[in-house]
């Protein structure tokens, strides 16, 4: 027994009789995973403050300092980039992974940086905010895994620039000040118009064009479920709020959902 059967029973329900479910991730999601959050109290700028808004338009305005700035910190992660380097997917992101082959999870557009979703296992993953362990040109938006060579980049001092466009090679994460690249806005939007249903996990839904999805799933006449051990602003327009740890709580909820759609 938990404080949130009921909801869970509801939240499930909603998730069956939805005909396309997608996730919106925030921060809370990777916590279980040793990955702080940035608000809710104990987050990174709670601690440390908001770092700059303008490192992209930095970049911008003077590249090659850019570079030697990142050559420089190269092998220095500090702690958040450690907890990075050193996190494992939790049963959150596992649990998602499953409700998508069940066929009931059609999308994730995760605002977090740190791969465990594809790690985990799901497939359809919009990733807003970047992919650290990717780079992309921020000219044509080509982009290059971990895995693919960048042998081809041609290093104009410092700074990789693009085979196919000269532009600019960088990491694929979005940087303060950095507009949210096309091709994944577009994929975002597109998932968002056809979702009568979105789970909110982990995230408190404060910035923006993320923060809309919600709000426009809702319009649409979508219903929302919440799981976050706090409330948002959004808790009030939730068919269901389960106040807990997305890692405990998804791979309940994923086991209803199961029972639910098994045959009888
Ligand atoms: N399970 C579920 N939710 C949790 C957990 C947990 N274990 N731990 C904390 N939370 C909730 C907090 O209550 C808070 O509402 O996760 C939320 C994290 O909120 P933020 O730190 O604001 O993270 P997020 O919503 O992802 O921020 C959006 O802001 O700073 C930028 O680019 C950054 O992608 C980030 C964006």
């Amino acid at each position: 027994m938990t404080v949130y059967d009921d909801q869970l029973d509801i939240a499930a329900r909603v998730i069956v009789e939805a005909s396309y479910v997608i996730a919106l991730v925030g921060a809370g999601m990777s916590k279980e995973s040793g990955i702080p959050t940035f608000r809710g109290g104990d987050g990174l700028w709670d601690k440390h403050g908001q770092p700059p808004m303008d490192g992209y338009q930095r970049l911008l305005a003077d590249p090659e300092k850019w570079a030697a700035e990142r050559a420089a910190q190269q092998g220095q992660p500090g702690d958040w980039g450690k907890a990075l380097d050193d996190a494992q997917p939790n049963p959150g992101h596992y649990a998602l992974a499953e409700l998508e082959r069940l066929g009931h999870l059609q999308c994730i557009i995760t605002q977090n940086i740190d791969n465990l979703h594809h790690v985990a296992g799901s497939t359809a993953v919009a990733e807003i905010h970047g992919n650290r362990t990717k780079q992309r040109c921020i000219g044509c938006m080509r982009r290059w895994g971990s895995d693919d060579s960048l042998d081809g980049l041609v290093m104009e001092g410092n700074i990789p620039r693009c085979p196919d466009c000269d532009g600019i090679v960088k990491g694929d994460t979005v940087m303060f000040g950095e507009p949210i690249p096309q091709d994944v806005l577009e994929v975002c939007f597109d998932q968002v118009r056809q979702a009568d249903c979105m789970l909110l996990l982990g995230t408190s839904a404060a910035v923006v064009p993320a923060a809309e999805f919600p709000v426009m799933v809702y319009r649409n006449g979508g219903r929302l479920i919440e799981v976050n051990p706090q409330e948002t602003h959004l808790s009030e327009a939730c068919s269901a709020v389960l106040r807990a740890p997305t890692g405990e709580v998804l791979p309940k909820l994923v086991e209803h959902v199961a029972e639910l759609i098994a045959p009888r």
